[in-house]
């Protein structure tokens, strides 16, 4: 390579990650790197839990709220004020969203949830792209 390529080559690199960064500026940061195409059911979830009133009453981390926290929900026992125990399967989180009173956590106030959320004010498909939310903080330590 002669000297003269090779500053060539310099500059060219120099334009390419010029062009790079005023892309991702502009994208707004995570345009730049999401997947191109519509949010996946996971993500409609995280936002509609933000969009809704939920986080008002539920946290997501195991701390402690009105409503029992989402983390590590899915899948655990939970105790109802029957005496009885259920398994948070997505049934049952689904049906926790869409028609509140029709269960209620033991320790936990009754119609405070449906308050704020009446019965069927969320849609089947909103309730189920929550319920796969609260399935991704199933790892998670509940408090
Ligand atoms: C005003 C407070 C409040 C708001 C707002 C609220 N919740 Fe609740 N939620 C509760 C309480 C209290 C309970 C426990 C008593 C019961 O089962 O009804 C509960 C229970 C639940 C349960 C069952 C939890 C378990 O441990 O079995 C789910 C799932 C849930 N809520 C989801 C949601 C979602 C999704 C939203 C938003 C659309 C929401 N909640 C909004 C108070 C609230």
């Amino acid at each position: 390579m002669t000297s003269k390529a090779v500053l060539h080559h310099a500059r060219s690199t120099r334009w390419i990650l010029a062009a790079a960064l005023a892309v991702s500026a502009c994208g707004g940061g995570s345009h730049a790197t999401a997947p191109p195409g519509p949010p996946s059911l996971v993500e409609q979830g995280a936002g509609l839990v933000q969009a809704k009133p939920c986080l008002v009453c539920h946290t997501t981390n195991g701390g402690s709220g009105a409503g029992p926290t989402f983390a590590g929900l899915a899948g655990s026992q939970v105790k109802l004020s029957d005496g009885s125990t259920v398994t948070a399967d997505d049934a049952y989180l689904e049906r926790s969203i869409l028609d509140p009173d029709a269960q209620t956590v033991a320790g936990f106030r009754k119609g405070l949830m449906s308050s704020l959320v009446p019965p069927h004010s969320l849609t089947t498909r909103q309730a189920a792209a929550i319920v796969a939310y609260i399935d991704t903080l199933a790892g998670r330590p509940s408090g």
